[in-house]
């Protein structure tokens, strides 16, 4: 990193980007393993946002990884990587007024820390999206268990590269006992936007 960089100050802030948007953004950082539903329930929360008037922004693991982080794969530091630019992306996000939602495994504690550290304690909220690894393999979406199981993937998390799980996230949805309606129920009341 150079020594000679000096952040410009701008004459519209994060402040005032909000309150033309007539809301409070923050970061919803939904974490879990592949298939627990992370990438539906970010969906639907985005979509019942929407519908209560609010700005919005989607950050979606395999999305994001077809661009902006292409050139990674699944190593610990190439998952470490992954997660530090999605925080510095989802701070932009925050600082243009929104409300940011991420889906990814993000399976390391540390970086989920560091995480809530860039984008800042209070506007950072931590969803652990909690289904058990049998249900996960069970689900399998995309087939990738059986290949990862079958020796096909490696570094396939829950498989032979670790998920750990957060000791105390903000919210905990369960989406092996509830459908995802009552998931993003839960979601909105902790927000404290009314759902229409
Ligand atoms: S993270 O660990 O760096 O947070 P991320 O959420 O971006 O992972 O990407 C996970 C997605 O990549 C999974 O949903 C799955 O579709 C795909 N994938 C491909 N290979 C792997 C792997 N080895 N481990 C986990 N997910 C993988």
């Amino acid at each position: 990193m150079s020594n000679n960089l000096v952040a410009h100050v701008q004459s519209v802030n994060a402040e005032r980007r909000s309150e033309l948007k007539n809301q409070h953004p923050v970061v919803i950082w939904l974490t879990g393993l592949s298939g627990a539903g992370k990438s539906s329930i970010a969906n639907a929360l985005e979509l019942a946002l929407c519908d209560s008037g609010k700005h919005t922004y989607l950050l979606d693991g395999d999305n994001i990884r077809l661009g902006l982080c292409k050139d990674l794969g699944f190593s610990d530091a190439d998952r470490v990587e992954n997660i530090r630019r999605i925080s510095e992306v989802a701070k932009l996000f925050l600082d243009a007024g929104l409300i940011v939602i991420t889906a990814f495994i993000s399976p390391f504690m540390r970086d989920r820390a560091l995480a809530r550290e860039v984008i800042g304690d209070t506007t950072f909220i931590e969803v652990f999206v909690d289904a058990p690894l049998s249900e996960c393999m069970r689900r399998d979406p995309k087939g990738l268990y059986k290949k990862a199981e079958q020796g096909l993937i490696k570094n396939f998390t829950g498989i032979d590269s670790a998920y750990e799980p957060p000791a105390n996230p903000d919210i905990r949805i369960n989406t092996l006992e509830n459908d995802i309606d009552t998931c993003i129920a839960q979601i909105l009341e902790y927000l404290k936007v009314p759902r229409t």
